[in-house]
């Protein structure tokens, strides 16, 4: 199995997740966002980009199937740098089908997000929702899924694009927890526990049309999402592509966080009401009925233990 991006947050979960459970892997990642000394000793790293394809070939060599995690992941920085998402996320994410074609490997799951759907028009979001992304990063992550069905219809591709909503927790194994280590970080859930007085978390928006004025989330534990990603992986045969929500099928509002953040501190957060953030969707909650269903999946964990484990792998 390779995991390309297997050194950052939610791709080492799944390498040691997997490893543990027996998969025999191999990490894809240039280390530009992750951090080599998460990938663990007992499996083959190939330190490499997406951008040049004999690093892809030599990463590919005896794999049967990818999970692509590699990517960037940051809205605000897409806005800012456009050309630097299509570039590594849809071209890089190219080159990595024409390697896996070559060396026919046939089966994929790819890391999408909802920030496909951009602002939904009905809550839950299902997968057969309008796609129209509010941002680059987005339009980067549905291009991809489009590039993904193609290749499935045109090459015999066994294929499934998992659209995360909000990741949160972490996982604690032998060598300690696998952190959310983003430097800056812009997520919520690191950002309230780590509020200061001096540095007090900012709440974006507070008057939006939601029953507090603050934006809802849906959060989803990075182990159940692992747990998603090798149902998914396992369910691969014939050829096609298959979308599918990850969530918890549950809305949780910042202001609704940062109270579960008291109570597993014990302590107040400081907080600052602030304008919004460009380009957030008021409410966002996934209907994951089709992963429940088709891929027997269920989510375990809730926001107190999604705030309890990052909490604890700080
Ligand atoms: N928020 C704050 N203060 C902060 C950080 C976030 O108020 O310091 C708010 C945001 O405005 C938003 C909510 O908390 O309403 C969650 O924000 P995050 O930055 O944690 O997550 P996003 O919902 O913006 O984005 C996440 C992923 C994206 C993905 C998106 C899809 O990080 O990659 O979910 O739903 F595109």
């Amino acid at each position: 199995m390779l995991i390309t991006g297997g050194a950052g947050y939610i791709g080492s979960t799944a390498v040691e997740i997997m490893r543990s459970t027996g998969y025999e892997i191999t990490v894809f990642d240039d280390c530009s966002t992750g951090h080599a000394d998460s990938v663990p000793a007992q499996v083959r790293f190939v330190q490499g980009s997406l951008l040049n394809v004999a690093e892809i070939a030599d990463a590919l060599i005896d794999v049967d199937a990818v999970l692509h995690f590699a990517g960037k992941s940051l809205v605000g920085e897409s806005v800012e740098n456009p050309a630097l998402y299509q570039r590594v996320n849809v071209d890089g994410t190219r080159n990595l089908l024409d390697e896996m074609h070559r060396a026919n490997v046939k089966k994929l799951v790819f890391s999408s997000s909802a920030a496909t759907y951009g602002q939904p028009q009905e809550i839950p979001i299902k997968e057969s929702a309008e796609t129209v992304p509010t941002n680059p990063y987005g339009a980067t992550k549905l291009a991809i899924d489009q590039m993904i069905a193609t290749e499935a219809k045109m090459l015999n591709l066994s294929a499934i694009s998992l659209r995360y909503f909000n990741v949160a927790g972490a996982l604690n194994c032998q060598r300690g927890w696998l952190a959310e280590r983003h430097n800056p970080e812009t997520h919520l859930i690191p950002n309230v526990l780590r509020s200061s007085t001096d540095n007090p978390v900012r709440i974006f928006g507070t008057d939006w049309q939601t029953p507090d004025g603050t934006c809802i989330r849906d959060y989803v534990h990075v182990v159940d999402l692992i747990d998603a990603h090798i149902k998914a992986v396992e369910s691969l045969s014939s050829s096609g592509h298959e979308i599918f929500n990850l969530g918890s099928g549950d809305g949780f509002s910042v202001r609704e966080v940062i109270a579960a953040a008291e109570k597993a501190t014990g302590h107040k957060i400081p907080t600052i009401d602030s304008p919004r953030r460009a380009g957030d969707p008021a409410v966002l909650i996934a209907d994951i009925s089709k992963a429940r269903q088709v891929l027997k999946w269920t989510p375990t964990f809730g926001i107190e233990a999604m705030v309890a484990d990052t909490l604890a792998s700080f």
